[in-house]
């Protein structure tokens, strides 16, 4: 692995305290870190770097996977890291960190492969990629790299007026950006659960399968950050990203073998077959929700619009479910039914697949469908739904439910595995810009249709499964969500 400069953006910031750091000590621990390797935090606050080494094995004892126990692990780990008050607008500021990653660069006699990881607002992203070309510190005799989190804008426009910032500074393959569902270990699985099982690979198409739910349901509220949230929208927040890149990750044609080049080719080609919305049928296939009060978990809980900082008639989308088709030889006729929502009843991502009736089979009413069932989040496992005789009832169908679970393992967490494959410089998990414009073309028009109030929005109590219009979406085609009781 190549020695590394890793400039991190927003140091002192909430996703650098509960993933960053407690990532890329996990990495250190497992020793997937470059043997040498400089960590520069960069903040607005002013901090000495012993202060930073504290606010870091502070975030470490809290939100690490793994213990940080062992003074000298913890110390070796440390070393590596300083801090710099650094105004992200001041090109100057950015000279003078220029002088120190080179001192550090010296003093490790390390190559100038220089990760820049932008933990910031992305309003910042612009100003921030090219004060670092201006500065001379995109100018390395090594690589340059830049990762940076979703949103990538808030529609089709802004993200292309970012993507332009961007590039005006960092090649697209330098830029890496994670959506962290891409690092989720099952979601990485999907490729390898279609190839390397003859039984599902012969089965993965329109020949086999009925439909496919994709559900990522959460329980918490709008939590402290209404201020975004009440602009972005389940919309924006989960379905433009984290929610057609399961589709894509699930519904790609299987690439001759699982790298940047060619997994990013297959879900561009996903996206490319996705069937748009016309403006006029927009309200059949599209669901809006927003929560009511309710109860959680035996607690009460607030409506949306009660929440601190939520406008008091806010129109805002906290649910959003949408029936979609992909136009391609293997897809056609197959409804995908995606939702996501929050102060749902439980926490779960999963995706159900519902197979077809068999041929000829028999027309016994008791039947179950069966079912291919990939949870995600936050407990991953597989179960598959068959049906059996059941020879104490004589003979009658029953369901059997073949399961495997993986909630006891102690996994890598996505932002371990982002990082590690970027400072490896594999991009296969991060998203391309392709996929970006490709998922906000496809999204415009029901943004369009949101803002001008063309769906109507639904109320659905905290603690349910979203509103009725939701299940009425799937019933109109004669199939209902699975596991919602
Ligand atoms: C984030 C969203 O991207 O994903 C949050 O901004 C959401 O609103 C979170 O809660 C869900 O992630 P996970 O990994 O808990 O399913």
């Amino acid at each position: 692995m190549d020695p590394t400069s890793f400039v991190l953006f927003g140091a002192t910031g909430d996703l650098a305290k509960r993933k960053i750091y407690p990532a890329l000590y996990n990495l250190f621990i497992d020793h997937k870190l470059p043997e040498s390797f400089s960590i520069i935090g960069l903040g607005r606050r002013t901090l000495s770097d012993e202060e930073f080494h504290k606010h870091v094995e502070q975030s470490l004892i809290t939100f690490s996977r793994r213990s940080a126990n062992d003074p000298s692990r913890l110390n070796a780990f440390l070393q590596a890291f300083r801090y710099r008050t650094l105004d992200v607008n001041h090109v100057e500021d950015y000279r003078k960190l220029l002088e120190l990653v080179q001192r550090r660069e010296k003093e490790l006699n390390i190559r100038e492969n220089r990760m820049f990881y932008l933990s910031v607002a992305p309003e910042f992203f612009g100003v921030i990629a090219s004060n670092i070309n201006e500065s001379g510190l995109g100018s390395t005799d090594g690589w340059k790299r830049l990762i940076i989190e979703k949103p990538f804008g808030r529609d089709l426009e802004s993200a292309r007026y970012l993507n332009e910032q961007l590039s005006s500074s960092f090649e697209e393959h330098e830029i890496y950006r994670i959506d962290h569902y891409l690092g989720k270990p099952m979601i990485q699985n999907l490729e390898i659960l279609e190839s390397s099982n003859p039984i599902l690979k012969a089965l993965w198409s329109n020949h086999y399968i009925a439909n496919v739910q994709i559900t990522a349901s959460e329980t918490v509220g709008v939590e402290e950050r209404a201020g975004y949230y009440d602009h972005a929208g389940a919309i924006r927040d989960m379905f433009q990203n984290h929610m057609l890149q399961i589709l894509m990750m699930f519904s790609m044609q299987l690439p001759k073998k699982c790298d940047a080049h060619e997994v990013r080719f297959k879900k561009r080609k996903v996206m490319e077959s996705l069937r748009l919305l016309q403006k006029e049928d927009i309200s059949h296939h599209i669901v809006r929700g927003q929560y009511t009060a309710g109860e959680i978990e035996g607690k009460h809980v607030p409506g949306y619009t009660q929440e601190p900082g939520v406008a008091e008639f806010s129109t805002n989308d906290t649910f959003i479910a949408a029936r979609l088709w992909i136009d391609d030889f293997f897809w056609s006729d197959v409804p995908f039914y995606i939702r996501t929502g929050k102060r749902m009843k439980e926490k779960s991502t999963r995706i159900v697949v519902e197979f077809k009736e068999p041929l000829g089979g028999s027309s016994d009413q008791t039947k179950a469908r069966n079912l291919l069932v990939i949870d995600i989040n936050p407990n991953e496992g597989i179960f598959i739904q068959l049906n059996r005789k059941d020879p104490l009832q004589d003979g009658k169908l029953e369901p059997i439910r073949i399961h495997y679970s993986d909630s006891e393992k102690n996994a890598p967490e996505a932002y371990e595995t982002l990082i590690f494959d970027a400072i490896r410089g594999d991009s296969t998990f991060f998203v391309h810009w392709d996929e970006v414009e490709l998922s906000w073309k496809w999204v415009q028009p029901i943004l369009d249709a949101f803002e001008e109030d063309r769906i109507p929005l639904q109320a659905y109590p905290a603690g349910s499964n979203g509103p009725a219009a939701s299940d009425q979406l799937l019933e109109a085609d004669g199939y209902t969500w699975w596991l919602d009781s």
